[in-house]
């Protein structure tokens, strides 16, 4: 692992028990019990899970024990005050991704928290602000490593005006598993390095292949999460009426129906899944093949199972409303930029890059105005998509390229991650409404910790 010791490949005669009901999430406790305010503790810390059924355990590092971390449940305009203490042997980081925090409380690669050390993050929701996020480290250089030994946790923001309140809920957080012949967790090899890690099991709140029940006629909201290092997942359930109704920022304007959703690395979605057993089609949520321009692993090929669906009779459809929220479009931009994302395989030192250069956590890339409208036109310069992240804001995006040509957005969203696949482009347009340093990246944790990132000082 950290200690500098050859990788072990990946084991795959491995198999996990699979079947069981899809664990819930379990909410991070609020110590206080003032309205309006979140106060809670988490420690990040190897610990031993026994996910095998036989005695035998993995070594995860995790949040207050837990794989994936606890759910912390916030409503806009909470106060909240997280303690975080870091019992590794890494310096850590909490950064809250997508949400508007201030960057001195955004887990920035510039305040890591030592080993043995403990600090609090404090910042106030804004309005407006509902949707699903999550938390993870974010520290120079080790944030791929702690991200997939199992530092990962799911946020809900909350609206006290939610249309789709009525529906019962389903949390899904994916993340990665790669285990070598020991049923340990390996350090990344060449090929991780390179093409970004990929393990042989995609856990859905700790559990793999897990089952989820749904009545005929039944409709569920589900969130989803894509807590990977690098899996590029495109959703499906193809037994079953799906409505996208929500990303990284909360709800979109109006319900737009889906055969499958590209969930790439860091992404969130809600849908609207509604029970209805399509004879002939298969149940459950598959991962559909989808190529990301891997070199060094093979792309998937065929459908996968990620979770069963069983039926358990049939229950009346509730509701889903027309429009959900407005979203009003973000106007004329008051600045532009042009992002190259590049990759550059000569030099091991420096393979991947933002704008020519390899991320430099003292130097600053740029300086940018709050309150002023952006428009950035993201390019992946390279042979494999690049999941685009940027740090204390959502994002409008308007157009992107299909096969070279620019296609506008179908529908306004709220997101703060979107993959700019391998030769294409994305336009989007935001603003930053607190000052300092913000960054942005490949959410392929390898590929951000070895460079491709940069920040901007917003003023
Ligand atoms: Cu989820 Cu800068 O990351
Ligand atoms: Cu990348």
């Amino acid at each position: 692992g950290s200690d500098g010791a050859m990788p072990t490949a990946a084991d795959n005669s491995l198999k996990l028990p699979s079947g069981e009901r899809l664990p819930a999430l379990q909410p991070l406790v609020n110590e206080s019990s003032d309205a309006g305010r979140f106060v809670g503790s988490l420690r990040a810390a190897p610990v031993p899970v026994p996910l095998w059924g036989d005695g035998a355990k993995t070594t995860f590092w995790a949040y207050n024990d837990s794989v994936p971390g606890p759910l912390i449940e916030l409503w806009e305009g909470d106060e909240v005050d997280i303690g975080f203490e870091n019992a590794l042997t890494q310096p850590s980081t909490i950064h809250w991704h997508g949400m508007p925090v201030p960057p001195a409380e955004d887990g920035n690669p510039q305040d890591p928290v030592a080993p043995g050390q403990r600090r609090r993050y404090r910042y106030t929701l804004p309005a407006g602000c509902a949707g699903t996020y999550w938390y993870h480290p974010h520290p120079h250089g080790h944030t791929a490593e702690q991200a997939y030994r199992g530092l990962a946790g799911p946020i809900i923001i909350r609206s006290k005006q939610d249309p789709l309140r009525h529906l019962p809920e389903r949390h899904l957080l994916l993340s990665d598993l790669k285990l070598d012949a020991q049923r340990q967790i390996p350090a990344n090899d060449m090929a991780d390095l390179h093409d970004g890690r990929e393990g042989q099991f995609v856990l859905i709140n700790g559990a793999w292949q897990p089952v989820i029940t749904l009545a005929e006629g039944e409709r569920q909201r589900w969130r989803i999460w894509n807590a990977t290092s690098s899996r590029i997942i495109k959703l499906a359930l193809p037994a079953h009426e799906v409505q996208l109704v929500g990303t990284d920022g909360g709800l979109i304007g109006v319900p737009q129906p889906v055969d499958s959703v590209l969930l790439s690395p860091g992404e969130r979605c809600e849908l609207v899944v509604t029970g209805r057993f399509k004879p002939g089609q298969p149940a459950g949520l598959l991962s559909q093949p989808y190529e990301r321009g891997k070199r060094m692993h093979a792309e998937q090929e065929k459908d996968e199972a990620l979770a069963g669906i069983v039926a358990y009779g049939m229950r009346p459809t509730l509701a889903l409303p027309a429009s959900l929220r407005p979203i009003e479009p973000l106007g004329a931009p008051g600045f532009r930029r042009k992002i190259v994302l590049s990759e550059n395989m000569a030099d091991p030192k420096a393979p991947f890059l933002i704008n020519g250069q390899s991320y430099d956590m003292n130097r600053i890339d740029g300086t940018g105005q709050v309150g002023r409208i952006e428009e950035w036109e993201v390019i992946a310069d390279a042979h494999m998509d690049h999941p685009f992240h940027l740090h204390g804001t959502q994002f409008q995006v308007l157009a992107r390229t299909v096969d070279g040509i620019w296609e506008d957005e179908p529908f306004l969203a709220w997101r703060d991650t979107v993959n700019v696949p391998a030769g294409g482009m994305v336009r989007l347009r935001f603003v930053q409404t607190l000052p300092g340093l913000r960054m942005f990246h490949c959410h392929i944790l390898e590929h951000e910790d070895q460079g491709m990132m940069a920040q901007i000082d917003f003023l």
